[in-house]
């Protein structure tokens, strides 16, 4: 394989926002894993290569706060402290033996009677939504739908009540200006700090409220599964977890922020894509509507087809070769699911949509990701799926377009639509 060097890799031209598939299809036959000068990292597009990447935990490390916080001027470091406290208590930044210290205690909590739990609350979310476009008979299906419903769910999911739960969306958009890099924002810091804040000083009182009061919720189950010593009657400022030291309150917070940034967006996307690919494919549309038993199949191909997530990104953790190249200690490699997902060496007929493609457990889908980081919310993701997309499909059968020209965010790692103006009633 010859990785040209004057190939140009810039997953933000226009061309490539609107159609990454393009874009990482002549990556995957040209140079599968190649140098991208302009984002300073490794594009890694075959299915096989992006799935032993999300492996090998031993070579890539997930850890990219601590390069990033090293990188701060003393100034930025004072001014974002607690901000990177906060991170430091997501999971999905950390390597072995935290990453475990951290996930445990939440994969014991989301349990299978959580999501019992939810199902009906759900339903109920969808069809209430729905209905609201269903009189307004046309509107923006990502705005009234797709967007509010995953906010819902996690609300209900961590027991949050009341006007918290409009506040998230204000407190989410400052953090992500340093979470996902994308705001040039010049009160950027500024912003951050005080998302950080108001997200501590929310949960600090929500956490404390579960100590007193446990409820059905995720944070009651979080403080159970960590054995909390306050939930015993003992101290309340944190426990030991697993040997590998206290998970802090600051720490638990921080796996609360996760929950809601991870859980969010993602399926936002999840269910507007789904919502667009049923409308750009009538016939594919109407073999799901006319066979309900499909829908679980149906899930996994919209989110292979055209799914929430384009790129999840590792560092090198020591100099080695993959694919053919040679990889340096401190790099940045992205990971393309959506080259992954469109890989011929994968799937027949990667481009076309067959809502019942038989599933392969050989070859799993990529949307989730793989090995040790492995989505934690994919159960809920899939449910939510599962249950919005085949009621927006029973309602609206005859939902279309309002433009010639989805346009989409300039994002690296997502595929986020801005808008999707549609007329329900045909
Ligand atoms: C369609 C929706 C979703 C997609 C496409 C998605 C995708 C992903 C991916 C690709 C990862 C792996 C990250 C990595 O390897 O670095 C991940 C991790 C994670 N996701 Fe999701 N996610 C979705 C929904 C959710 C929901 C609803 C929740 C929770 C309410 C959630 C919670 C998490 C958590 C906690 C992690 C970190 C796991 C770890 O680092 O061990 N996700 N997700």
């Amino acid at each position: 394989m010859v990785v040209t060097a004057d190939l140009t890799v810039d997953l933000l031209t226009p061309e490539a926002v609107a159609d990454p598939y393009a874009t990482f299809g002549r990556l995957r036959e040209q140079a599968p894993t190649v140098w991208s000068e302009t984002h300073k990292a490794w594009v890694v597009t075959r299915y096989d290569g992006v799935r032993r990447g999300f492996t090998d935990a031993v070579r890539l490390s997930s850890d990219r706060l601590t390069p990033y916080w090293r990188r701060l001027t003393p100034e930025r470091a004072d001014k974002l402290g607690t901000t990177f406290e906060l991170l430091r208590g997501w999971m999905v930044f950390h390597d072995a033996p935290m990453h475990a210290a951290l996930r445990d205690p939440v994969r014991k909590a989301f349990t299978p009677r959580q999501l019992d739990r939810l199902r009906p609350k759900i339903e109920t979310i969808a069809e209430e939504l729905l209905d609201g476009m269903a009189e307004r008979g046309e509107g923006d299906f990502k705005a009234e739908v797709a967007f509010p419903l995953p906010a819902l769910v996690i609300a209900e999911l961590m027991g949050v009540e009341g006007s918290a739960r409009d506040q998230f969306k204000n407190w989410s958009a400052k953090l992500a200006a340093i979470v996902f890099g994308e705001s040039d924002h010049p009160e950027r810091d500024e912003r951050a700090a005080e998302g950080a804040a108001e997200f501590v000083e929310y949960f600090s009182w929500l956490i404390r409220r579960r100590r007193e009061q446990p409820g059905d919720d995720l944070v009651s189950a979080l403080l159970a599964a960590i054995g909390d010593p306050a939930m015993a009657g003992g101290v309340a400022d944190g426990s030991a977890v697993d040997g590998a030291g206290p998970l802090t309150d600051l720490r638990l917070i921080g796996a609360c922020t996760l929950m809601l940034f991870a859980g969010h967006e993602t399926t936002t996307n999840l269910l507007s894509n789904a919502a667009l690919t049923l409308v750009r494919h009538p016939e594919q549309a109407r073999l799901l509507l006319e066979n309900p038993g499909l829908t679980d199949l149906a899930v996994e191909e919209l989110l292979r087809f055209d799914g929430p997530v384009k790129i999840m990104v590792r560092a090198v953790r020591e100099d080695h070769e993959r694919d053919g190249v040679r990889m340096s200690e401190g790099e940045t490699v992205y990971l393309a699911v959506a080259g992954a997902q469109r890989d011929p060496g994968a799937w027949d007929r990667p481009d076309e949509l067959l809502l019942d493609r038989p599933a392969d457990r050989t070859r799993p889908g990529m949307a989730f990701g793989q090995g040790a980081h492995f989505c934690l919310g994919a159960a809920l993701a899939r449910l939510e799926a599962r249950i919005a997309i085949p009621a927006a499909l029973r309602r609206f059968p005859k939902m279309r377009l309002l433009t010639d020209d989805v346009r989409w965010e300039a994002q690296i790692l997502g595929r986020t639509m801005i808008e999707m103006p549609v007329a329900v009633h045909g």
